[in-house]
């Protein structure tokens, strides 16, 4: 009997209304693609609370939706306490977002944040706050996020594809 492992993701931005909804959705969809769905938890929160009970920004609806996949049910939330024991991997959008959490973070959780693009594998690289700008922007953290959640998928795949006990085969 091999147990499987289960990985838990929280995306985090400033709002919780434009890049981390995006980030739950695409990553969500990126490990559908691989059929690997079923060992993740996937959710999203932001270091403020100004949009909390909100659906996401119209804009990543919009973009989201261009892309096949649907964030038009999300409703934003803070960051809570409990996220730092709940969640293995915290992955912020910008270093500011790292910074807020690392200064809430319990010490015993403090590996878990990350940048994003950088736990990614594609560079030490911020997703951009596209609040304030046009359409550009949003298609343009869009794509950053597309790149890093199919990386990401990529990176923990075998987590949830091996047994948790034992060694995996080198045939693999
Ligand atoms: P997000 O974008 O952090 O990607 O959700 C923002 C949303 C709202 C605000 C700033 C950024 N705001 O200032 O209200």
């Amino acid at each position: 009997m091999s147990a499987k492992a289960q990985i838990s993701v929280l995306f985090v931005c400033l709002g919780n209304i434009c890049r981390s909804p995006l980030a739950e959705g695409v990553f969500r969809k990126a490990l559908e693609a691989r059929g690997i769905g079923d060992g993740f938890t996937v959710d999203s929160a932001g270091t403020g609370a100004w949009h909390a009970g909100s659906a996401p920004d119209p804009r990543s609806v919009t973009i989201a939706t261009q892309h096949r996949v649907d964030i038009s049910g999300q409703k934003a939330r803070k960051v809570v306490r409990s996220d730092f024991e709940r969640f293995d991997l915290i992955l912020g959008m910008d270093i500011s977002n790292c910074e807020e959490l690392l200064a809430i973070a319990p010490d015993s959780a403090r590996d878990r944040v990350h940048l994003f693009m950088a736990y990614a594998g594609l560079g030490n690289l911020e997703v951009p706050d596209p609040y304030y700008g046009g359409t550009d922007g949003f298609l343009a953290v869009y794509r950053m996020i597309r790149d890093a959640s199919e990386a990401l998928a990529a990176r923990l795949d075998w987590r949830v594809s091996a047994p948790a006990s034992g060694h995996t085969s080198s045939t693999m």
